[in-house]
């Protein structure tokens, strides 16, 4: 693991806290991820499985966990079950956790290698009344493999069709979406990264300098950090600023344009989500700063909007109105495209085309009960943005706070933000 090791009383509330929330006689299964293939023999990285990891720590390949809180025999209420390490797995794939590190990651005392899941899962079933599995029930995710929770449920339900069986992301949801002390530690850890990652190429940025070479210092700083990217990078020069997911970063920067990076590290499976807008040459033109104000007027009001009971749809609207206001200002749209715009159709969204923030956390659009009104430890991204390809600039500022019942905290009120901030931080270039 690239992270430092997590207390396990981190796991161990979270089981806590989902055992609260499922019914009498419950057996709930959790899977790792698979390993996606890509050409021939190759494959994507192995990505733990956001869940899995909340619920145990876990984040090697093929791990399930099975969670049966009220079962008679004690030792069946917790059992992880791990790939056996071997000696043809150290030589080929490296270090497989022995049941002592999954105890001392995980606190479950009963770690079981994965040949005995078969007959142990069958025991569970015949004790079990209900049964909790996971699916993908994030609104905006596009599925079209069949993962390996989905193969575990359509194989589970063939072999005991008679069991009632529920579904654990409902749950998940709600519980991922409010974040412990420990778990805004790690955030703070991913963001605090982020905010060395943007400094170090805001002074690396210049004339000439290829997009490329700028992902190239996140990296550095990412990993020398114990992080890695929370999703490709956007660091899109010019025009390509107002592409909204831009990620070629294959293009060399020039004076005058402005420089939209929007990036996050993510430790220990948490994730920051910062955009800052940049000018190559170090100053804004008065046009920019124009532009850049007036997003940065509205990403200030709707962080201070975030508040304890706000739904998400009633801050989004507000953001739109202030963002009316300002175009109005810059001259980008006038007061009849204001008088005759549609309840579902803002004027803004010629500019501001997209939503106003999401939930983070595990995932970077973290799960959340996005129906629900906002409520003490949930964290949000706020990125306002303003997108003029016919002036060959977008601005998005996007900072990511923590609700709380005293008001929301900027997390990321110390990363350069005011345009005579950023000024002053690329003076700094060598
Ligand atoms: N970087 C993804 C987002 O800002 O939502
Ligand atoms: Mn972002
Ligand atoms: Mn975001």
């Amino acid at each position: 693991m690239r992270h430092l090791h997590i207390d396990a009383k981190l796991f161990i509330k979270n089981r806590e806290r989902l055992k609260a929330s499922l019914k009498p006689g419950s057996l709930t299964i959790a899977n790792a991820n698979d390993i996606l293939p890509t050409n021939a023999d190759g494959s994507l990285t192995m990505q733990a499985n956001s869940d899995l990891f909340y619920l145990s720590g876990i984040e090697q390949e093929e791990s399930v966990l099975a969670l049966f809180p009220d079962h008679p025999d004690e030792t069946m209420r917790e059992i992880l079950f791990l790939r056996e390490p071997n000696e043809h797995l150290k030589v080929w794939e490296g270090h497989k956790h022995s049941k002592e590190q999954a105890i001392s990651i995980s606190g479950i005392r009963n770690i079981k290698w994965l040949d005995s899941f078969p007959t142990i899962l069958h025991q569970l079933m015949c004790d079990a009344d209900h049964v909790y599995l996971n699916s993908n029930e994030h609104k905006r995710a596009v599925v079209e493999v069949e993962t390996r929770d989905a193969r575990f449920i359509q194989n589970l339900k063939a072999r005991y069709p008679l069991h009632q069986y529920h579904r654990l992301a409902r749950i998940m949801h709600a519980l991922r979406a409010v974040k412990s002390e420990v778990e805004m530690q790690l955030l703070k850890k991913a963001i605090s990264v982020t905010k060395s990652g943007f400094e170090r190429v805001a002074k690396a940025t210049r004339q000439g300098v290829n997009e490329f070479e700028l992902e190239a210092e996140f990296i550095h700083e990412f990993t020398r950090n114990r992080c890695k990217f929370a999703y490709n990078p956007i660091i899109a020069g010019g025009e390509n600023s107002c592409i909204l997911h831009y990620n070629q970063n294959d293009q060399a920067l020039k004076n005058g344009e402005l420089l939209l990076i929007d990036v996050g590290a993510n430790y220990a499976n948490y994730n920051a989500d910062l955009t800052r807008t940049i000018p190559v040459s170090g100053r804004f033109s008065k046009r920019q700063r124009d532009v850049y104000e007036a997003v940065l007027r509205v990403q200030k009001a709707s962080i201070a909007g975030a508040v304890v009971g706000k739904l998400h749809k009633d801050w989004f609207k507000e953001s739109q109105e202030m963002m009316n206001q300002e175009l109005l200002n810059l001259g980008l749209i006038d007061q009849k495209d204001i008088t005759d715009q549609k309840p579902s159709e803002p004027a803004c969204r010629k500019y501001f085309m997209h939503g106003l923030g999401h939930v983070l956390g595990l995932d970077v659009h973290d799960v959340g009960l996005m129906h629900e009104p906002f409520a003490p430890g949930w964290v949000l991204t706020v990125e306002p943005g303003i997108y003029i390809p016919k002036e060959g600039f977008g601005v998005r500022l996007e900072n990511n706070i923590l609700v709380t019942e005293n008001g929301p905290i900027d997390l990321m009120a110390d990363i350069a933000i005011e345009p005579d901030e950023i000024e002053a931080l690329m003076a700094r270039r060598k």
